[in-house]
């Protein structure tokens, strides 16, 4: 059968795969952290195992590997279908995919070693992060390739957010990146002081904005209309809420420092752009959740549903807890303290870990030939023990923050401070284990992911989904 008149799903299930296994890998060093922190002994003395090594790992592993990876399958998998064409190159589609892999295992590799730029999410020395940027930029070469030679004349919705995400990345991985090296692992970043922390932060928050959010938006408009079988709720508001968030998110990165060097008026920008970023982030919220009108009853019965609406309720949640810890007054309570952790899981686990999930669900029987999953009493057992693996872990990590905040500046009527650090550490403890507890759920959950996975790729039929030659519909 003649290659160009099939889609490139190849590419689509090696990446597949890769989100499934970086996940239990990326959750495993998340619930050991976990642990260490609960039980500091476990860092058993060996340099490399130590917390500072490893939260790092943790990190990289969740959103370059399992994250980014997901974004490769369901992105290259997206472009085609609803541009009726193959990718553009069938090389680089796997230069993108052999090249991120090697991306990731030199991170797993120098990371617990101590490498490092010091600049949280983008720890990787330049080696690694020059070849970051040759593998996104074929990445982006791949992606527009396949824009550019569509059969559709319109760009569906999906693909704006897909592609903002990658042009986004390349230049807040280019500017950020920008160092000096002084020897094969170690260099110096090309900014100083709170300019290097400014744009620290301008790309840190981008990170959230178009990995974490325009990323996974790009699922969220492909995957559930599909599951449900409806169209978008309101395709004009998709546009809009798109316009705004892009134009928003880039200018809410100060609010990381506020009560920093970092000139007052430009964190009073910082909030307000945060503030203003609730409305965008809320109408995508929206127009996802009622897409479902009319197939509410599905959600009883399809498991796949539970995790792609579940994952919006989160989003809507974390969106609107993010600009209220962007006050400056209320960020005097929640910075340094565990508040900002529950913000980032509920982000990170509900919104970001359950899409993904949803999504890479639908894949897989698609990229094995086969109907369902292979037990798909099984990925719903997945999305109970996720769901109460999530509640248990942000619940226990919002109480510990606001009393680390309350405890910290409680102070007695002679101005001296009411508690000590270490009792707040001591008070901690408790939530410290819930946490565990609901980190071993969530990764328990990633684990019957990854077994599902394995049996319904077992025998897997060769599939060759011939392109259809009308363009009648987003396929
Ligand atoms: C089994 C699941 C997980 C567990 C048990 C877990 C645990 C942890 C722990 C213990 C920390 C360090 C907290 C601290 O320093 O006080 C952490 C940080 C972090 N995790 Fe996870 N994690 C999990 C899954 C994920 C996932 C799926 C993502 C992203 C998609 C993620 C993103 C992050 C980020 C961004 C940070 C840094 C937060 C910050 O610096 O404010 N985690 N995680
Ligand atoms: C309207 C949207 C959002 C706003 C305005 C917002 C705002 C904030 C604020 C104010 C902080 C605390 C900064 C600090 O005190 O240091 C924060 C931290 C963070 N947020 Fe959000 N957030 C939003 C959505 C999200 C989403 C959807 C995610 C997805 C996972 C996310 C991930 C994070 C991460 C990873 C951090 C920790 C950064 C660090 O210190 O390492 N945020 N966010």
């Amino acid at each position: 059968m003649d290659k160009e008149l099939n889609y490139n799903y190849r590419i689509v299930k090696q990446f597949t795969i890769a989100t499934v296994v970086w996940g239990v890998i990326g959750m495993l060093a998340g619930v050991f952290i976990a642990a260490q922190l609960a039980w500091p002994a476990l860092n058993f003395d060996i340099a490399w195992l130590t917390y500072g090594r490893l939260r790092p790992l943790h990190t990289n592993a969740v959103i370059f590997a399992f994250g980014i990876c997901g974004l490769f399958a369901t992105s290259y998998y997206v472009v085609q279908r609803t541009c009726q064409v193959r990718l553009f190159s069938d090389k680089l589609a796997a230069f993108t995919f052999w090249g991120w892999q090697l991306v990731l295992v030199s991170a797993a590799i120098t990371l617990p070693m101590g490498f490092t730029r010091g600049k949280e999410y983008a720890e990787l020395e330049w080696p690694i992060t020059l070849l970051i940027a040759v593998v996104w930029i074929a990445y982006a070469v791949v992606f527009f390739g396949t824009l550019i030679k569509r059969k559709v004349k319109h760009i569906y919705v999906a693909n704006w957010f897909f592609g903002a995400y990658i042009i986004a990345v390349t230049l807040l991985h280019v500017v950020n990146g920008a160092s000096m090296p002084v020897s094969m692992w170690k260099s110096y970043s090309a900014y100083a002081g709170v300019q290097d922390a400014m744009i620290q932060w301008w790309y840190g928050h981008n990170a959230v904005g178009f990995i974490l959010t325009a990323g996974y938006l790009g699922m969220v408009y492909y995957f559930i209309p599909k599951q449900a079988e409806r169209p978008v709720y309101s395709y004009r508001l998709s546009i809009v809420h798109f316009w705004a968030l892009i134009f928003t998110y880039m200018w809410a990165g100060p609010h990381h420092l506020h009560y920093t060097a970092l000139p007052d008026w430009t964190q009073s920008i910082g909030m307000v752009f945060s503030l203003i970023l609730l409305a965008p982030s809320w109408g995508g919220m929206i127009n996802g959740i009622m897409t479902l009108s009319g197939a509410w009853h599905k959600l009883r019965s399809d498991p796949l549903l539970k995790f792609m609406i579940v994952s919006l309720s989160f989003y809507g949640m974390a969106t609107f807890e993010g600009p209220m810890m962007s006050i400056k007054t209320v960020n005097a309570l929640s910075h340094y303290t565990d508040w900002g952790i529950a913000h980032v899981h509920s982000g990170a686990l509900g919104w970001v870990g359950f899409i993904t999930m949803g999504s890479i669900y639908y894949l897989i029987p698609r990229m094995s030939g086969k109907r369902e999953m292979w037990s798909v009493r099984l990925v719903d057992l997945h999305f109970w023990v996720a769901t109460i693996g999530v509640v248990l872990y942000i619940a226990s990590m919002w109480i510990a923050g606001v009393m680390q905040g309350l405890m910290w500046r409680a102070v007695n009527a002679d101005g001296t401070l009411t508690y000590t650090f270490v009792e707040g550490v001591k008070a901690t403890y408790p939530y410290y284990v819930i946490r565990f507890t609901g980190g071993l759920l969530y990764l328990g959950g990633m684990v019957m992911m990854a077994f599902n996975t394995f049996k319904t790729m077992q025998d897997a039929q060769p599939v060759e989904a011939r392109i259809p030659t009308l363009s009648t519909t987003h396929a």
